[in-house]
Parts: C-alpha cells; sequence; structure tokens
C-alpha cells in the first residue's frame, strides 16, 4: 500500500523534493482558509516527516499526491485515525491539494482510492471525514465520495474559541454503501 495508482494520480510515500511545494501551499491563506493559521517551513517539514513515518510504520495514512502526467507534487490524500479530543472515533479520510490543483477533481479521485484501502483492504466498517462547516468545497467532496452528513453528528472543535471555524460537521460512508456505489460505477463501465 505504500503506492497507490489512480487514471492521473500517484499516492505515494513522502520524497524530500515535496518539501518547498509542501511548504508553500501551507504558507498560502487560501489552502488554508479554514484552518486557525497558515504553517511555517518548520511547521510543514514536522508534518510531512510524521506522515512518512506513519506511511512506514503502518503502511497507511496521509500520502503524497503526484500527477502522473507531470510528475508534481499537488498536497496530500489519505486515511488517518480521528484525534483523540474528538466526539468520536474511527478513522477518517481528508485531502489537502495546492490551489492551483483545484477544480479538476483530483481530490475526489485521490479520496476514491483512499476509501477502496480503507474498505478493501483494512476492512473497516465505516469511514468519515471531518471539516468546518464553512469548507463547502471539502463537503462537496465528501458528497462526492457517497458520503452523508448527519446533522446530530455536528460538534463545535475542542481546541478552538468561538468563532467561525468552531462548528464542525462529520460525512460518513459504509462499507456497505461503499460497495453499492462500487458496483454501480462498475456496470456504468460496462
Ligand atoms: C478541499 C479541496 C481538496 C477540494 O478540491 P476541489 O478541487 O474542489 O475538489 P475535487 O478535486 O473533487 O474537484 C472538483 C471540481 O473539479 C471539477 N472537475 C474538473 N475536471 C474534472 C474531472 N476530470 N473529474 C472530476 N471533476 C472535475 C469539478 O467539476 C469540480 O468543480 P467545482 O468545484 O467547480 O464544482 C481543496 O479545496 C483544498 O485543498 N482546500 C484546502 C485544504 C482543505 O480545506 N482541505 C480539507 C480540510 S477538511
Amino acid at each position: 500500500m505504500s503506492e497507490l495508482r489512480t487514471e492521473r494520480l500517484i499516492l505515494r510515500e513522502w520524497r524530500a523534493s515535496d518539501l518547498a511545494p509542501w511548504a508553500a501551499m501551507n504558507a498560502d491563506p487560501e489552502v488554508r482558509a479554514h484552518f486557525p493559521e497558515v504553517l511555517t517551513r518548520e511547521q510543514s517539514e514536522v508534518r510531512a516527516a510524521a506522515f512518512q513515518a506513519d506511511l512506514e510504520r503502518r503502511g497507511w495514512g496521509w500520502w503524497a499526491v503526484e500527477v502522473r502526467a507531470t510528475g508534481e507534487f499537488i498536497g496530500f490524500t489519505g486515511l488517518d485515525p480521528v484525534d483523540d479530543d474528538l466526539p468520536f472515533t474511527g478513522v477518517e479520510a481528508g485531502w489537502r491539494l495546492t490551489r492551483s490543483a483545484w477544480g479538476h477533481g483530483y481530490a475526489t479521485e485521490a479520496g476514491r482510492a483512499a476509501l477502496a484501502v480503507g474498505f478493501e483492504t483494512l476492512r473497516l466498517p465505516e469511514i468519515l471525514a471531518v471539516t468546518t462547516a464553512t469548507n463547502l468545497r471539502s463537503q462537496a467532496v465528501m458528497r462526492r465520495l457517497g458520503m452523508t452528513r448527519d446533522p446530530a453528528d455536528d460538534f463545535d472543535d475542542p481546541d478552538l474559541a468561538d468563532g467561525p471555524l468552531r462548528p464542525c460537521v462529520v460525512y460518513r460512508i459504509s462499507a456497505a454503501v461503499h460497495r453499492s456505489l462500487a458496483r454501480e460505477r462498475a456496470g456504468e463501465r460496462e
């Protein structure tokens, strides 16, 4: 699972050459609009090292994403256990792409590959996705992946003081729904 290939993307382990574009995207206020702050180069490097260590240790996590046609690093997508301080447990799917890579369907394509690993290899019963109520683009990815939101799951980010980023939403997809959507897509291709 150290590398996943989709039609247009490679989800792979992190490389030293990813660090400069990774730090640049985390310093972009538009990419960080739904996070409390932009990241310094050092914070970005620490996170990339932690993501790579997770991939080496367990074979899945936040994969670096590369466009196959150009070799360009465009961000990450993957799976991770939800943070300990959230009011629920489970494994979440997530994505973060550099601004120029938005609007191509890359997050949905990479997210679908990550869900396939979660359900078909890790045999998870369910996968979650969590974001701020304000992050409509990320929620659109969740819906495109067949995930659904129950407003009863909405919660306030325990790490943040009152403000626009505090209210969060949770989307979920079960293994059974994933299987039936995968069957539908396979039927469409025939
Ligand atoms: C969240 C994020 C990854 C979503 O990216 P995105 O590009 O909007 O999502 P997708 O990759 O699924 O692309 C969908 C768009 O590509 C378009 N598209 C173009 N070509 C396409 C293709 N071949 N296939 C599918 N969609 C295509 C779709 O029509 C859609 O456009 P729209 O947004 O105008 O409706 C991105 O906004 C981001 O990185 N944000 C900052 C970080 C962040 O907030 N991460 C989430 C934290 S929880």
